[in-house]
């Protein structure tokens, strides 16, 4: 008898979850499985045709699917319930609720790595850490790294002196480096200058960041990898763990270099590095001075800016070049323009004023970021029911807005795929719908980096384009992408330079 007890209560126990969640899905199936989208099958759900994709085709199965089943479509990656929604007027739905602010089902992939940093995190930890952190990207701050940007574009300009006249060569490990010191310099007041004297430590980290980003999709892709216990048990499952290592120990490195800094100033009156300059309060100083973080969430935190803020500005300068490699005449505007604003001096230093006056480079930036959109989607999980153009979306559904699509919508933007950076003129943007743009989401989890973002991208632009053209080896409609964290061009970009003044 007591056995029989025993049994029936482990069933019990093992039962009610998949109990409550069968409930759950009933009533999320009942409101979305008459929207249209690919064949349901047992198990995988509908993620047949993920799971026969290859790494090459997979972003253009995930494109695919908009024209032939939006402007909503239904998934189920095995028992997880999706909604996709592609439209600016049904996006703005999500972007403006105070609601809709939970991270979608998706990024608890990015816990091993980001743990519940700013990005994947949500619910009250989210909302407490937001609040804190978001002083530290305010303009003042960010002129404070004015300096830095400036002085680390020249170094990256005058390092690609080498390739001067010399034909094409492929420059995504070069922008890594320097991507790389930029952050670690600005946000945790750590030097590193990998560009000209690397270790191989940073491209053991890059790697280890495209190795996990491969993961991450395969879990996205085969709903079988998606459960924690089955994954760890696999050959991937363990690479990943390794990639993380390497990752966190990168990280925790440069906190630990900050902390011994922060300890040798400690008794002086005031805080000067090596040439004598005061030493400013970095975004790591004022998380290790919260009283609040414990040493997991700095490191969460930590994690998390160094991926928001490397990746993006790689991918940044990547799609400019490839866009500009391929636009001699809209090259030719912007370097007018920079020769206009640096008439006094061509090799000064950029400030933050003369960022201020780079508005047909602010608009090329612009088109990259719409045309390349290289955060393609982002995820909620809905925790109410929430009406957009008449469909409800049901709580417990997850929903992803496609900004790639957002961004090539034809409704909004004709001959989609042009590089047009006419686009953001002040009367075509007002004439626009608001969120027909939105590389860096809207509303309140919109990208805290953003000002960070174009401050950085623009003034290394700024400083490369006044000496050099560039052309790039690669055609964009021939550019073809890995589906991982960020888009990536598979063949990486091949781009030659010439110095003006030859
Ligand atoms: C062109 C560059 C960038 C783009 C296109 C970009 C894009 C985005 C997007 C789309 C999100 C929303 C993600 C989601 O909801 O899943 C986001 C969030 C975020 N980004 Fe960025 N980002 C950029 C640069 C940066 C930089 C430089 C940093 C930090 C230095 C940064 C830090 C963050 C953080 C902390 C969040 C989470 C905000 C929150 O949810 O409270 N980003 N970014």
């Amino acid at each position: 008898m007591d056995v029989l007890l025993i049994i029936l209560t482990i069933f019990a126990i093992l039962a009610l979850p998949l109990l409550k969640k069968y409930i759950k899905n009933k009533r999320i199936s009942k409101y979305i499985d008459h929207l249209p989208g690919e064949k349901w099958y047992p198990i995988v759900g509908t993620s047949l045709s993920s799971l026969k994709a290859t790494r090459e085709n997979y972003f253009d199965v995930l494109k695919s699917r908009h024209p032939r089943f939006g402007p909503f479509i239904r998934l189920w990656l095995g028992s997880v319930p999706v909604v996709q929604i592609y439209k600016p007027e049904h996006a703005q739905e999500i972007f403006k609720s105070n609601k809709a602010i939970s991270k979608g089902s998706f990024y608890k992939f990015l816990y091993p790595w980001l743990g519940q940093g700013l990005i994947s995190g949500s619910g009250p930890k989210w909302r407490e850490h937001r609040k804190i952190i978001t002083p530290s990207f305010h303009f003042k701050v960010l002129d404070s790294y004015g300096e830095i940007f400036a002085r680390k574009s020249k170094l990256f300009a005058d390092y690609l002196q080498k390739y001067d006249g010399k034909g094409y060569f492929e420059v995504t490990e070069d922008i890594t480096r320097i991507a790389m010191d930029i952050i670690v310099e600005t946000a945790m007041g750590v030097k590193l200058n990998y560009l000209q004297n690397t270790d191989g430590t940073d491209a053991e980290y890059a790697n280890a960041i495209i190795g996990f980003g491969t993961i991450v999709y395969k879990r996205l892709a085969n709903p079988l990898l998606r459960n924690d216990l089955i994954f760890k048990l696999t050959g991937i499952g363990k690479k990943s763990q390794h990639y993380i290592d390497i990752i966190h120990s990168f990280n925790a490195k440069v906190i630990q270099t900050r902390k011994e800094l922060l300890k040798d100033h400690k008794n002086e009156k005031e805080k000067k590095d090596e040439l004598g300059r005061k030493v400013k309060m970095s975004f790591l100083d004022m998380l290790l001075a919260q009283q609040e973080f414990g040493d997991d969430e700095v490191e969460e935190e930590v994690n998390t800016f160094m991926f928001g803020g490397q990746d993006t500005t790689i991918s940044s300068l990547t799609y400019t070049f490839l866009a500009l490699g391929n636009n001699p005449d809209i090259l030719r505007r912007v370097q007018e323009e920079l020769d206009q604003i640096f008439i006094d001096d061509p090799d000064r230093p950029v400030t933050p004023a003369d960022l201020a006056q780079m508005y047909y480079l602010d608009m090329v930036f612009k088109e990259v970021l719409r045309c390349y959109c290289f955060v393609p989607f982002l995820a909620r999980e809905l925790h109410d029911d929430i009406l957009v153009d008449g469909v409800l979306l049901p709580k417990g559904a997850n929903v992803t807005i496609n900004l790639y699509d957002l961004h090539h919508d034809p409704d909004h933007y004709p001959d989609p795929y042009k590089f047009d950076p006419d686009r953001f003129l002040p009367d075509q943007v007002a004439q626009r719908h608001p969120y027909a743009f939105a590389p860096f989401s809207a509303g309140p989890r919109n990208c805290l980096g953003q000002k960070f973002a174009m401050r950085n991208v623009k003034t290394l632009l700024a400083t490369i384009l006044r000496q050099y053209n560039i052309k790039c080896q690669e055609k964009p409609e021939e550019v073809k992408y890995y589906m991982e964290i960020v888009l990536r061009p598979q063949n990486g970009l091949h781009i030659a330079l010439e110095s003006r003044s030859r």
